[in-house]
C-alpha cells in the first residue's frame, strides 16, 4: 500500500482534530446551560504546568482552572490516590464526628453552611432576638447559590435573581469608619476574602481586618474568612488570613482542596461549631472517601514537597518580573497580590491580552475588565516563571492597544480605599 506523504498525514490529522473539536463545541452549545462565555478551545489533557488542546498545541497554564489545579495536571500521587480509592468505595454513609469541619461539594455550598452556622450560633447566643444581619464587603465574590450570591457585591451577578436573602449589607472595602458605622449587636457574621479574587486581587488591610475582629468579638458575631480562592497555600501561607492580626471564627476553603475534584469545607472554632446539632445541616455527597483521600494527598504533597516555600519563591520571581513589565509598558498601572495570586491592573481593557496570550500558548484570565489574573500551579518552576514572563512581554508588545475606557475602572475604588487605609 502506498504510504500517505507526511504533509498529507499531518493535515489529515489536523482536519480530523478540527472536526472533532467542532463536534464537541456543537454539543456544548446544544446541551449545556448557557452559563459561561466559552472559547472555541477544547483542552484534551495536561501534564505538570502544561495543558494541550485537540490539535496538540501546548499551553503554559498560568491560571490553573482559576486556582484549582494547584498540583498542575496528572500529578502522579494524586492520580494514584484517585485510582486506588475509585476501586474501593466512592461513597459511604455520612460520618457524624466532624467537630470542626464540614465537607461540601463546592465553595458556594461551604459558604452557605458557614452562613447557616453563624446564624444558628447567634440565635443560640442571643436567645433568638433577631441577631441575623450579615455584613460583606463591596467588590466581593462568594459564589452563585442564593446565600452566597446575597453576599456577593457585583450587581451583574445579583440583580437578575433578586430578591435575594434579606439582612445583608455591604461595607466599603477597607473603610474602617463604614465598618464601625454598620456593625451593631444585630450582626451575626461579617464575611471577608482576605484577598479579593474575582474582584481583582485586592488584599484586605490589616487595620480593617483587626477592626472587624474586634467588632465581631465585641458583638458576639462570627468573623468568616472566605479562603476559597486565596487559601490553602495560594499566597505562600497555609491561609491568607495569617498575614493579618487576629484569627477568624469560621474559615471556608474549596478550589484546590482535592487537586481538582469537587471538595470544599468550612472549619469553625469550637464556640461556633458547637451550635450545630444533628439535623441542622447536611450534604449527601459532601466528604465522600474518594474526594477526601484526594484532599489528603493534596495537603500531604504541599507539606512533603515544601510547596509553600515554592509558592513564595516563584511568586516573588513572578512579581519582580511583572514589575519590570509594568515599568516597560505604560498601560500597566500596578501589580497586586502575593505568592502565586497576582493581578496586573491595566488602564485599558484586559480581554485582548488574554486572547493574544492564548495565541502564544499562555493561559491567563481577566477579571473586572481591567485586571489580568495569574494563578499558576504551586509546582511552577523557575524556568516556567521565565517562560511565562517572556510570553507576557511578547503579548504586551504585540497586542494592539485597546482604547482607554472612559469609565473609571472598577478596581479604582478599592485601590484608593486600600491606599487610604495604609
Ligand atoms: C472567594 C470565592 N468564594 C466563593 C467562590 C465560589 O466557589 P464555587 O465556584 O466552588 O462554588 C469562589 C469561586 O470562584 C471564590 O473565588
Amino acid at each position: 500500500m502506498k504510504s500517505i506523504p507526511k504533509k498529507t498525514k499531518k493535515s489529515a490529522a489536523a482536519s480530523g482534530a478540527g472536526a472533532a473539536q467542532r463536534s464537541v463545541l456543537r454539543d456544548v452549545s446544544r446541551h449545556l446551560m448557557n452559563t459561561y462565555k466559552r472559547s472555541d478551545m477544547v483542552f484534551t489533557h495536561g501534564r505538570g504546568c502544561y495543558v494541550f488542546d485537540q490539535s496538540g498545541k501546548k499551553y503554559l497554564d498560568f491560571l490553573g482552572g482559576i486556582a484549582v489545579n494547584a498540583l498542575g495536571y496528572s500529578y502522579p500521587d494524586l492520580v494514584r490516590t484517585i485510582r486506588r480509592e475509585a476501586g474501593r468505595a466512592v461513597h459511604v454513609s455520612n460520618r457524624s464526628h466532624m467537630d470542626r469541619v464540614f465537607f461540601t461539594n463546592s465553595g458556594s455550598e461551604a459558604i452557605e453552611g458557614a452562613l447557616k452556622l453563624a446564624r444558628i450560633a447567634a440565635r443560640q447566643k442571643s436567645g433568638g432576638t433577631g441577631k441575623t444581619r450579615v455584613l460583606a464587603l463591596e467588590n466581593s465574590f462568594h459564589g452563585r447559590t442564593f446565600g452566597a450570591l446575597s453576599i456577593t457585591h457585583t450587581l451583574k451577578y445579583r440583580e437578575p435573581f433578586e430578591p435575594l436573602v434579606p439582612g445583608v449589607e455591604f461595607v466599603r472595602f477597607n473603610d474602617v469608619a463604614d465598618l464601625e458605622a454598620k456593625f451593631n449587636g444585630n450582626v451575626c457574621a461579617i464575611v471577608i476574602e482576605p484577598v479579593q479574587g474575582e474582584g481583582g486581587i485586592f488584599p484586605v488591610s490589616d487595620t480593617f481586618w483587626k477592626c472587624a475582629r474586634e467588632l465581631a468579638t465585641q458583638h458576639g458575631a462570627a468573623l468568616i474568612a472566605d479562603e476559597i480562592q486565596c487559601g490553602l497555600g495560594r499566597t505562600g501561607r497555609a491561609f491568607a488570613y495569617q498575614r493579618l492580626t487576629g484569627l477568624p471564627d469560621i474559615v471556608v476553603v474549596a478550589k484546590p482542596l482535592a487537586g481538582g475534584l469537587p471538595l470544599g469545607a468550612f472549619l469553625a472554632r469550637e464556640e461556633f461549631a458547637a451550635a450545630f446539632s444533628p439535623g441542622l445541616h447536611g450534604s449527601t455527597f459532601g466528604g465522600g472517601p474518594l474526594v477526601c483521600a484526594a484532599g489528603l494527598t493534596f495537603l500531604d504533597t504541599v507539606e512533603r514537597k515544601h510547596l509553600l516555600a515554592n509558592v513564595r519563591a516563584r511568586g516573588a520571581e513572578l512579581r519582580a518580573g511583572l514589575k519590570k513589565l509594568a515599568a516597560k509598558f505604560d498601560f500597566i498601572r500596578e501589580v497586586r497580590g502575593e505568592g502565586l495570586m497576582l493581578g496586573v491592573g491595566l488602564d485599558v481593557e484586559g480581554a485582548p491580552y488574554v486572547t493574544e496570550a492564548l495565541q502564544q500558548g499562555l493561559l491567563i484570565n481577566c477579571t473586572h475588565e481591567h485586571t489580568l489574573r495569574l494563578l499558576p500551579p504551586f509546582i511552577l518552576t523557575a524556568q516556567q516563571v521565565k517562560e511565562g514572563l517572556s510570553k507576557l512581554d511578547s503579548v504586551f508588545a504585540k497586542t494592539e492597544r485597546p482604547a482607554k475606557t472612559q469609565a473609571v475602572p472598577p478596581t479604582t475604588a478599592p485601590a484608593l480605599a486600600l491606599a487610604a487605609a495604609r
